[in-house]
């Protein structure tokens, strides 16, 4: 692949606006030499404005997502890609998020450019377990642990029952839940059905990976080391 691809793959502008930057003189190799639109690709060893490329594709990603952005690319309102540079969102492979969380739900959301890894992680088959914690708004009525457990609980306009599900009380109000599937606004469906309401909800772990100390609204790029932890569970 030549230069002027990678870099417009990478987001840096159209292929026009990056062969406006090799004129310009802004693309050079490590030590400071200009480099040319059809050089062959090293990624490495080039530079724009003298720093280091993002990094290539194979890119994984987790953010801590706050409150009130919506898992979506088109929404008018605060959306997920506001919370990375905004290359990425130009970036071709496209750089989408793993499954998805409601506008009104936090925590830990993995993007990646990388499709057999997306479908590695979202794959019904892998069965990546998602850890959850919500604030009820009313007091849980006692059978909820035994029924998520059961393997049998039926949601409205599903056709097949719920995978067992791990249900463990923090403390009065609070609750934390793992889920073997990610059915469409499953937790607060499974409460709905059991005559409850979440008030407040929260994914704190994917398989073996948590959001660990990240910051609401701060993201970072996992190593091999996360990827290997993430599929360790
Ligand atoms: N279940 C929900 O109800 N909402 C989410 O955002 C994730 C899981």
């Amino acid at each position: 692949m030549k230069l002027v691809k990678h870099l417009a793959n990478l987001g840096y502008g159209s292929r026009k606006q990056v062969a406006l930057m090799f004129r310009e003189g802004r693309i050079t190799d490590a030590q400071g030499e200009v480099m040319y639109a059809d050089d062959p690709l090293d990624h490495d060893n080039t530079r724009v404005d003298g720093e280091p490329l993002d990094p290539p594709q194979g890119l994984l990603i987790a953010l801590h997502k706050p409150v009130g952005y919506t898992c979506s690319t088109k929404d008018p309102g605060r959306i997920v890609y506001d919370l990375l540079p905004p290359r990425y969102r130009l970036r071709s492979p496209l750089l989408s998020n793993v499954g998805r969380l409601d506008r009104d739900t936090s925590g830990l959301l993995l993007f990646t450019d990388d499709g057999a890894l997306l479908h590695r992680i979202s794959s019904p088959k892998s069965k990546l377990s998602k850890v959850y914690e919500a604030t009820l708004a009313s007091d849980l009525r006692g059978d909820e642990v035994e029924l998520f457990a059961g393997g049998t609980l039926m949601l409205e306009s599903e056709q097949t029952p719920l995978l067992p599900a791990e249900l463990e009380i923090i403390d009065a109000g609070r609750v934390r839940l793992t889920l073997h599937e990610g059915r469409y606004h499953q937790v607060r469906r499974m409460f709905a059905a059991v005559g409850n309401h979440v008030a407040a909800l929260h994914r704190s772990r994917i398989g073996g990976l948590a959001l660990g100390g990240l910051p609401s609204g701060q993201w970072r790029a996992l190593d091999e080391a996360d990827r290997a932890a993430l599929f360790n569970a």
